[in-house]
């Protein structure tokens, strides 16, 4: 197949207007008579609402609306399995974060006075805050009147494949392991922000930085009781989301929107830093069990996984996030016998929700961790282990799928160590640490993964776009999926300037918007390529088939002859061409339309839930990363020398955006692995600011070489599948493993921050520790929640 634009250097089709500054970001709006929305959270993580009094907040100047739950018309909360986030707590806090009232006025300064004068008396709860202890029995419910009934446990996935006690009998070593990871925030550059305004026919328009449109607007539609027609949902340009601007986007619409509603006037909501994150979900909190039997020479004979999210307060994505946790939490690894259980459990601690990765970063840290614990028990190279084990075409998974697509994960894998100088290096650090006299010590390790393309048997997957060439030849592409900066326009544009042969300096791409494109679905699980690609190049084909029978009358060829490409449409058989302006003048004089509708559902995929069985994703991506540190065994800081990181992608649509998608990922695992944590405590967040929650830095990002590797895949267009979220999931064990490789201390908890590094389980030979001796091991992070104060206790009356 010859490609004119696809893989070669291009521009952003939004790169002028972000250069220049005149993209126009959500807290950039203004409109006649705009009010500012601000909210009252509860700062506190579990309590009865006893009442509120809102009338000395009213009272005060230039506040036009003080609303409370109790003010709403219609629904009160809203979700997309489990409906249980509430636009406003009504009658009962389940976090620290929780809004309990909403205020509108002339200035942001007068909204923030309000809310110091809205009186809210709490009768405080027990609160649970271990999704372990929030699993026992008589622990305080933190959704009473689910269909949960008298347990905090909200999710049950699991995976049955095999026989696996007869599997623990084969092995030869038993390995047991416990990994924990942390609650992370998205830091996005850009804080939440919409602006909420009514319309003259009674419905509602919202814009803002919302990464999911349409489940926003199902949410607004029936918080306000309108119709899906009557309430608009507009994207504004959008610095960063990462799986974050979802449901606390759409919480802060309904909220704009009710207090637009209540005052007759726009109303704009901006958070600051500190309310973000406050207020917004984080990623998920994993409590990791495996139990791990193997043969002498590292075959895997069976693997018992046991994990535990924490959801926190509400349900938001968590049975989404861990049922990619349950397909991938043998990570890429042939095992016939497979026992794996995966709850969500609430707990009073921040809601988790959706964030880069979607339950691979987690299984990914603890899988490769332990995949690497077992090289070392049966004295193999990491890499060895891996080549042994991994996937093949045709390979089975636990789930029962059989992978009948290109199985690119040993092709990642070698392509790495080769660029990397795996072999020479793991043999150079270890003898050099041996003589090291200093403290500073050498390692490298590595990490890969298998990761399931759009989002399979997890939903309905279907997306529309839209080509439209204009009277003078500019073409508008538009597509029911966001950009939040990470190139999806540019991505669908090459694609359709592909398909038409044209410049993609003709292409303009509108922000999505919910009146001017069909519901495509969520942009999530790295699937805007992949689906909106498709429906991109249907949408382009089908103005291509007009203009190409258009010129072939003109030419006087068939129109199976023509080609378009260089702006062109050529017949280079019949040595006849006409240029893509002529064809298009022809076509609109003839009164021929050239809008173009694509429409691309994916790949039929299966999933028994009563079985955890199934073909869960229609194809996988493959990913390797290698990481090289230097560790001081005096202090724990560690420093990233180096990090190869291969990425198969079927296709680059834009080599230059993939590679993108490899240094931001790679620098965003980093940050999980070695830096990041957002601390709570008892349910009360520590790190509220980027003072306190440390994100990297560009001088502590090494240098990145990523590795493109191509093999297209039918499923997606011209091949290409997914990068964003693959790129982001394996920096953290590649690390920790080369961190192990330095020191033979092994992290089993993330971050890897410095006392963690110090403090880390040394090397165990002989394998087999239970669960609970890890625990009773003294770590940093018991100590902290031994210090904390015991739960709430009771009836204590407070007023704010
Ligand atoms: Mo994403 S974390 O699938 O929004």
């Amino acid at each position: 197949m010859t490609l004119n634009t696809i893989g070669k250097p291009h521009w952003r089709v939004d790169g002028i207007d972000k250069v220049t500054g005149q993209a126009r970001f959500a807290d950039d709006l203004r409109a006649p008579g705009m009010l500012y929305g601000r909210v009252l959270i509860a700062r506190r993580p579990h309590a009865r609402i006893v009442s509120i009094d809102t009338s000395r907040a009213l009272a005060l100047p230039g506040v036009h609306a003080v609303l409370t739950a109790d003010d709403l018309p219609c629904a009160r909360v809203f979700g997309v399995i489990i409906k249980n986030v509430p636009v406003l707590a009504d009658g009962r806090v389940r976090l620290w974060g929780d809004g309990v009232a909403m205020v509108a006025a002339e200035t942001p300064e007068v909204a923030e006075r309000a809310l110091e004068r809205i009186d809210v008396t709490y009768e405080d709860l027990p609160g649970v805050f271990d999704p372990e202890e929030a699993m026992e029995p008589g622990a305080p419910l933190i959704h009473e009147d689910s269909e949960t009934g008298d347990s905090n446990v909200f999710v049950h996935h699991k995976v049955r494949n095999g026989d696996v006690e007869a599997g623990f009998e084969e092995a030869e070593v038993v390995l047991e392991r416990t990994y924990r990871t942390q609650h992370i925030d998205h830091a996005y550059l850009e804080p939440e922000s919409v602006m909420a305004e009514t319309t003259e026919d009674g419905g509602i328009r919202v814009t803002g930085c919302i990464q999911n449109i349409f489940s926003t607007r199902r949410s607004l539609a029936a918080v306000l009781g309108l119709d899906l027609a009557w309430v608009t949902v507009k994207h504004a340009t959008m610095g960063g989301s990462f799986g974050g601007k979802d449901e606390v986007m759409t919480q802060m619409a309904c909220r704009a929107a009710l207090l637009a509603r209540a005052c007759g006037r726009p109303v704009k909501m901006t958070n600051t830093r500190e309310s973000s994150m406050a207020e917004s979900y984080k990623r998920h909190p994993y409590v990791l069990h495996y139990r791990l039997g193997a043969r002498r020479d590292g075959s895997l004979t069976a693997m018992d996984i046991r994990l535990i999210a924490d959801g926190g307060a509400f349900a938001s994505m968590s049975p989404f996030v861990t049922w990619r946790s349950t397909v991938q939490a043998t990570g890429p690894y042939h095992c016939s016998n497979v026992k794996t259980d995966v709850y969500a459990v609430y707990t009073n601690n921040c809601y988790t929700g959706a964030m880069r990765g979607f339950g691979s970063p987690q299984v990914n840290f603890a899988v490769e961790s332990l995949m690497d614990e077992l090289a070392e028990e049966v004295g193999l190279d990491p890499l060895e282990l891996r080549l042994r084990n991994g996937f093949e075409r045709g390979s089975v998974t636990a789930t029962g799928q059989i992978l009948d697509h290109e199985v690119s994960l040993k092709e990642v894998l070698t392509r790495s160590v080769e660029q990397a100088g795996w072999a020479e290096k793991r043999r150079a650090f270890t003898e050099d640490n041996k003589k090291a006299d200093g403290p500073r010590r050498r390692g490298i390790g590595l990490a890969c993964s298998y990761r399931g393309v759009a989002l399979g048997a997890e939903g309905v997957d279907a997306v529309g776009a839209i080509v439209s060439v204009q009277t003078d030849g500019s073409i508008i592409v538009s597509a029911g999926l966001t950009d939040m900066g990470q190139g999806l326009q540019s991505a669908l544009s090459l694609i359709a300037a592909e398909v038409l042969g044209v410049d993609l300096k003709r292409m303009r791409f509108f922000n999505v918007h919910t009146g001017r494109v069909p519901d495509s679905g969520p942009t999530v699980a790295s699937r805007s390529t992949t689906m909106g690609g498709q429906a991109a190049k249907k949408a382009a084909e089908a103005v291509r088939d007009v203009l190409f029978e258009v010129a072939a009358k003109a030419l006087g060829v068939p129109a199976e002859s023509l080609e378009a490409a260089g702006g062109m449409i050529s017949a280079p058989g019949a040595g006849k061409s006409m240029t893509f302006d002529e064809a298009v003048d022809e076509a609109f004089s003839q009164g021929r339309p050239l809008l173009g509708f694509g429409w691309h559902k994916g790949l039929p995929t299966s999933w028994d839930e009563e079985e955890g069985r199934g073909d869960a994703y229609f194809t996988y991506v493959y990913g390797t990363n290698v990481a090289e540190v230097e560790v001081d065994t005096e202090t724990g800081k560690i420093d990233v020398v180096r990090v190869t990181a291969a990425h198969e992608v079927g296709r680059a649509i834009s080599p230059a955006m993939v590679r993108s998608q490899i240094y931001g990922g790679v620098a965003m695992g980093m940050g999980y692995g070695a830096l990041e944590r957002y601390t709570i405590e008892q349910g009360v967040p520590k790190s509220l600011n980027f003072e306190e929650y440390l994100v990297p830095t560009a001088m502590d990002v090494p240098p990145i070489e990523p590795i493109i590797v191509e093999n297209p895949d039918p499923a997606g267009p011209f091949g290409a599948k997914s990068i964003g979220e693959p790129t982001a999931e394996l920096m953290a064990p590649a690390l920790c493993n080369a961190i192990f490789h330095a020191t033979g201390r092994r992290i089993d908890r993330l971050p890897a921050d410095l006392e963690t590094v110090l403090l880390g389980r040394p090397l165990e030979k002989g394998g087999t520790r239970s669960a609970r001796e890890m625990k009773e091991t003294c770590r940093p992070g018991d100590f902290e929640a031994e210090k904390a104060c015991p739960a709430g206790g009771g009836a204590e009356e407070e007023t704010s």
